[in-house]
């Protein structure tokens, strides 16, 4: 069979659809090869000395791993030399970071979780990366935070990457989605399976069961529910999957189905959700909306919401199309 690199791809989509813009083709092939640095990173494990705590905190008040802030190096280095990009901003800043003046300034804007799934790094268990690309809108010159604030449904690429037993690479370019492999012999990503899609309907969730007490009543009622099973509402059994890596948990659903939620929660009654809606929240809705799946807070889809910082935060419900739905009626009815 032959083989499609992702340079292949990109320069096809470019060429026969005019799709990809040149520095939106430069910007995923950078954001790729970090990608593959970070995988060598995380390969490594105890004989790079990658593992454990950084020392530091980021923003979000979260103690940072060594691989939280190796990642983020990377993408960064890796990113700014190329004239793609306007600035970036991450998890782990504080602040946006813009290319530096000694070079040239692209019209791109990229936003990323480096590592999630942090907790899972010291355990062995499948941690990756999450992007998600903007323009930078209007004419002004320089670059601010307020040029990130677009809802999600302005992203022109979304994409993350799973360092687990294989290393792929899932990609959205608002046409479908793309799946590659990281061919560790060559070095390439290989085109593995195009056109992914996700299953209607499911019978597995995935959700952090362990804040059950302190959800809200539609998300109670919507577990409750799949655990009554066959001989209750649903009249059919579920099964039960949390990874802990969100971009574990998503990608078992772009797999096979499913429903991933991290809801809101009444121990920080103030804070919309955990997963961040820039970094995490809106490059997985993208994807998993072009895969045919839906994306919602549980009262209006997540690439509608308009960010009022940076670092928003937001409840995530993604998956399986009619499950999503189910869980909007339920909420919409709770009022
Ligand atoms: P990160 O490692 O980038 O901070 O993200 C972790 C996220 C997400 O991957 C996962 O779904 C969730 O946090 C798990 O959190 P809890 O263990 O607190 O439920
Ligand atoms: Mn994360
Ligand atoms: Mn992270």
């Amino acid at each position: 069979m032959k083989r499609v690199s992702l340079t292949q791809y990109l320069v096809e989509q470019q060429r026969e659809h005019g799709r990809i813009p040149a520095q939106l083709r430069l910007l995923i092939e950078v954001v790729a090869r970090a990608c593959k640095h970070i995988a060598i990173a995380v390969n490594k494990g105890a004989l790079g000395d990658v593992l454990g705590s950084a020392g530091s905190e980021n923003v979000q008040g979260e103690i940072q791993k060594k691989l939280d802030v190796i990642s983020n190096e990377v993408l960064i280095e890796a990113n700014e030399w190329g004239g793609h990009l306007a600035a970036m901003a991450s998890e782990e800043m504080d602040s946006i970071h813009v290319v530096p003046n000694r070079y040239p300034q692209g019209e791109y804007l990229l936003l990323f979780d480096p590592l999630d799934g942090s907790s899972n790094i010291d355990v062995n268990v499948s941690i990756g990366t999450i992007f998600s690309v903007l323009r930078k809108v209007g004419h002004t010159r320089g670059v601010s935070e307020e040029d990130f604030l677009q809802p999600g449904k302005h992203q022109a690429a979304a994409g993350y990457c799973v360092y687990g037993p294989q290393t792929t690479l899932v990609l959205t370019l608002g046409d479908g989605v793309a799946l590659f492999t990281l061919d560790r012999e060559t070095g390439s990503w290989v085109l593995t399976q195009s056109g992914l899609q996700i299953p209607e309907d499911t019978r597995e969730f995935s959700i952090n069961m362990s804040n059950q007490r302190h959800w809200a009543a539609p998300v109670r009622r919507y577990i409750d529910e799949c655990l009554d099973g066959r001989t209750g509402p649903r009249g059919k059994d579920f099964n039960m999957r949390w990874v802990g890596s969100m971009v574990s948990d998503v990608h078992r659903i772009l797999t096979r189905g499913g429903i991933f939620l991290y809801p809101w929660d009444s121990r920080e009654p103030d804070k919309p959700g955990k997963l961040r809606l820039m970094y995490e929240a809106n490059p997985m809705a993208f994807i998993v909306e072009q895969a045919g799946g839906l994306a919602s807070t549980g009262r209006e889809r997540i690439m509608d919401v308009v960010p009022g910082k940076l670092h928003e935060r937001v409840a995530v419900a993604l998956g399986s199309r009619n499950e999503v739905l189910r869980i909007d009626a339920y909420h919409a009815e709770a009022g």
